[in-house]
């Protein structure tokens, strides 16, 4: 009698060795001590057995069950510990494998000159401020001391609009970001430290002009400010917008009717070879100046209390002076492969201390 427990115990062992997965698991399982299991069987036939026949074969039974179980139990951690092994083998994913080389889209070298122009401003604690493309007359040049007939606004010949209800107020694509001095003087109590990127309009059109171009505005406001903050501020962002840590920077001094004095901000390059920061020519890049008091007086603001200082660039004009695009048409028309050559990776970060 002994003989086909020993059977059932050498059957069911080997079979449970040879079990593959969960399923292969529970069937032997179930086929052992299931409610019609081999074993369960065999105990329920103990009842038909003499006293002391029945103690016996009870008791072996028994022991039988209870090491047969523990056996199940163990294969089963086994196999779902073999299983765990497995799937982390296939799952494993190596982080510092490159991108599959699939063709995707890139950032726009006006886009990217915005975001390096953010990240460099954003480190001096500058914040974003933004401004409608279509504005007032009166934000876009009144307010900006630039009255009706004044020779600056033919500079500016750009698309008026007329005004959006019966005697409201004229309306114009903006020909600067300038306005948004104004609108962020208004809209806040300074101090104040923005720069603001956006769309801008001229009726303008040629290899170095287009109708909508970009422009980032800068303004900061507050106690105390000098000509000094204005320098070392635009000095140490053309520096690190070229890349270049002792590129030559000259004020030059100019007329803008919303700053008083004006500058003109040129950088050294090489008219021969175009080379930034070489040679011994100068390159206008960007407009620069204390803001006029009649301006703060303007915005509410007591010229005797609050000083501050303004610049506008010109976002294309830089896009193609550090990258080396020669058209500025180019940046509008859509052509992939212009766009693959010049555009950006989304995964190359604006600058070093953004990707950290
Ligand atoms: N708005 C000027 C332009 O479009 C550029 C400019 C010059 C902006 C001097 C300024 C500034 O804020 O101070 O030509």
């Amino acid at each position: 009698m002994a003989d086909d427990l020993d059977i059932l115990r050498n059957d069911t062992l080997a079979a449970l060795a040879g079990a593959q997965d969960r399923v292969q698991w529970d069937a032997i399982r179930v086929g052992t001590l299931g409610k019609s299991g081999a074993l369960t069987a065999l105990l329920k036939q103990l009842g038909k057995l003499e006293p002391q026949e029945r103690k016996e074969r009870g008791q072996a039974l028994n022991g039988l069950r209870d090491e047969l179980t523990a056996a199940i139990e163990a294969r089963g951690r086994d196999i779902e510990e073999e299983a765990l092994q497995a799937r982390l083998r296939s799952e494993r994913v190596d982080v510092t494998m490159p991108a599959p080389a699939v063709v995707t889209g890139t950032i726009h070298p006006i886009s990217r000159t915005i975001e390096e122009m953010t990240a460099i401003f954003g480190a001096m604690g500058f914040s974003v401020a933004e401004g409608p493309d279509i504005e007032s007359q009166w934000h876009n040049f009144s307010a900006l001391n630039t009255p009706e007939h004044h020779p600056a606004r033919t500079e500016h010949d750009t698309f008026y609009l007329p005004p959006k209800n019966e005697g409201g107020e004229p309306r114009v694509l903006r020909t600067q970001t300038s306005g948004v001095q104004i609108r962020t003087m208004l809209g806040s109590q300074p101090p104040v430290r923005i720069i603001a990127p956006g769309r801008t309009y001229r009726a303008d059109h040629d290899a170095t002009h287009s109708p909508m171009f970009h422009q980032c505005e800068g303004l900061v406001v507050d106690r105390n400010i000098t000509l000094g903050h204005l320098k070392g501020c635009l000095i140490e962002f053309l520096r690190v917008y070229f890349d270049k840590p002792n590129l030559p920077v000259r004020f030059r001094a100019s007329y803008f009717p919303f700053t008083e004095p004006s500058m003109e901000v040129d950088i050294g390059w090489s008219k021969a070879t175009g080379e930034i920061g070489a040679g011994s020519d100068w390159l206008e890049v960007l407009g620069s100046g204390m803001i006029h008091p009649r301006v703060l007086a303007n915005c509410g603001l007591d010229p005797a209390e609050w000083q501050g200082f303004a610049f506008g660039m010109g976002i294309e004009r830089l896009a193609m002076l550090k990258n080396g695009i020669p058209d500025l048409r180019s940046f509008y028309e859509s052509d992939l492969r212009w766009l693959r050559h010049y555009g950006f990776s989304a995964f190359s970060p604006a600058t070093l201390t953004e990707g950290v």
